[in-house]
């Protein structure tokens, strides 16, 4: 089983090129199928989620063709299969294809999706949501057999704003006869991409950015092709790391930070000077992490991806700290694994206490779901001594070379 190795640092200099997003490109692969034809996808990160969508895709007759960080798919002889369990078990996102499958062929057998443990993650805003489009669901076994007579515009209230919901159901409602209006949906920058991307292909969206959104169908969709943001998970994760090292970084293919707002000012909050420049952000921090009290939330607020590494960092803070968890039920899958590094951390519901002024000692830790692994690698640059990731198969599910990008600030990190 592959790990990687990571030595403690004393100072991080140099550029990080931030990656693709993943969960900006997975929604968006899903949406070539409703229409045929030859779709070039620039900026696409390499990592295993995107490799399994392409797999996915494969089932459907449809090719795909890597070529550096530019994905072509081409649906021309795209034609209807179930999806295997086996496959979409691997991937939250395989549930993402059931909207544009149904859409183009009216009928669906997909296996229930897989994805990180960080909660109970159920799809019942998704089927709720298609019912009312008139889609006949059933689920036996982990296999949900869908069909429609043909897709009917609705309107739906979304109880939770799911980032997934809201994009299966828009996918669907593009290719539905009539009007959908969804009320309470998600406004997080994937979906304002992934409806900017459908617009492109002849799609007719009104509300794009805001929680309701009215989708005409149509019939007309052309395909077309897309260049991928940068992932703000990504810089995220280096941003909020600058925090506990002294460093002076630069993280490069950063061209709008508007969708990083939240994220900056945290960051700043907790001691790192941030500077927009020309496609980057100049990233400065002494390494004295500032503790302070802080919550995930839905888009615009601090996301859910990044808690892993903030209650990382703030286990290195110089006062005690307190992260509230609002999106996800289970996720404090961190807290167990910092603890074997001296951190001294409480859980009570939704809230992780974490005691400040820690000294973290180098330990082997196991990564559990994508964002704890890579907060986990981060843990280790401020570790005393040597720490090593184990199972890191979790974290290259998102992050391109998580080893690479640490080694181009100076971290002493291997794969062993
Ligand atoms: C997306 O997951 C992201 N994944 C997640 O990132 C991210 O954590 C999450 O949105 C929240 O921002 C992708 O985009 C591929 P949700 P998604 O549906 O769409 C509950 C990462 O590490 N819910 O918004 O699956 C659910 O249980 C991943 O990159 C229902 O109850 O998230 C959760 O508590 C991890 N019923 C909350 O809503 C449903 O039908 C948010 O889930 C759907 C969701």
């Amino acid at each position: 089983m592959r790990a990687i190795s990571v030595k403690e640092v004393s100072k991080l200099k140099g550029n990080i090129e931030i990656q693709g997003s993943k969960n900006t490109v997975l929604p968006i692969m899903a949406a070539t199928l409703l229409s045929s034809g030859v779709s070039v996808i620039y900026n696409c990160p390499d990592i295993d989620d995107v490799a399994v969508m392409c797999q996915l895709l494969a089932c459907l007759h449809v090719k795909t063709n890597r070529v550096g960080n530019t994905l072509t798919i081409d649906t021309r002889e795209a034609a209807y299969e179930p999806l295997p369990l086996s496959l979409t078990g691997k991937l939250r996102s395989s549930v993402l294809l059931l909207g544009p499958i149904l859409a183009r062929w009216g009928k669906a057998r997909i296996g229930m999706p897989g994805g990180c443990a960080i909660g109970l993650r159920p799809v019942d805003i998704h089927l709720e949501g298609f019912m009312k489009m008139n889609v006949d669901i059933r689920l036996h076994r982990d296999i949900l057999d869908c069909s429609t007579f043909h897709l009917q515009g609705c309107e739906y209230h979304l109880r939770f704003p799911s980032v997934g919901a809201t994009e299966n159901l828009i996918m669907a409602a593009v290719g539905a006869r009539g009007r959908t209006i969804l009320r309470g949906a998600a406004k997080e920058p994937e979906i304002v991409e992934l409806c900017n991307y459908l617009l492109a292909m002849g799609a007719l969206i009104e509300g794009v950015g805001t929680d309701v959104l009215i989708i005409k169908g149509t019939d007309v969709l052309t395909s077309c092709d897309y260049c991928n943001v940068y992932d703000r998970i990504v810089a995220g994760t280096y941003l909020l790391m600058a925090a506990a090292i002294p460093s002076d970084i630069t993280l490069t293919g950063i061209d709008d930070i508007h969708y990083m707002k939240n994220i900056i000012k945290v960051a700043s909050q907790i001691g790192v000077s941030v500077v927009k420049m020309e496609n980057c952000l100049h990233v400065q921090s002494f390494g004295k992490v500032d503790g302070g009290d802080f919550e995930t939330g839905i888009y615009p607020e601090f996301p859910t991806d990044l808690q892993p590494v903030l209650v990382a960092v703030l286990a290195k803070a110089k006062k005690d700290s307190s992260v509230t968890e609002r999106v996800f039920e289970k996720r404090f899958g961190i807290v167990r694994e910092l603890e074997k590094l001296g951190a001294d951390i409480t859980v009570k519901g939704q809230r992780a206490e974490i005691k400040g002024n820690t000294e973290l000692y180098g330990h082997t830790l196991k990564a559990a779901d994508l964002r704890q692994g890579a907060a986990l690698v981060v843990a280790g640059l401020f570790s005393r001594g040597y720490t090593t990731v184990t199972n890191i198969s979790y974290i290259e599910r998102g992050y391109e070379d998580i080893v690479r990008d640490l080694q181009c600030v100076g971290a002493e990190i291997a794969y062993v």
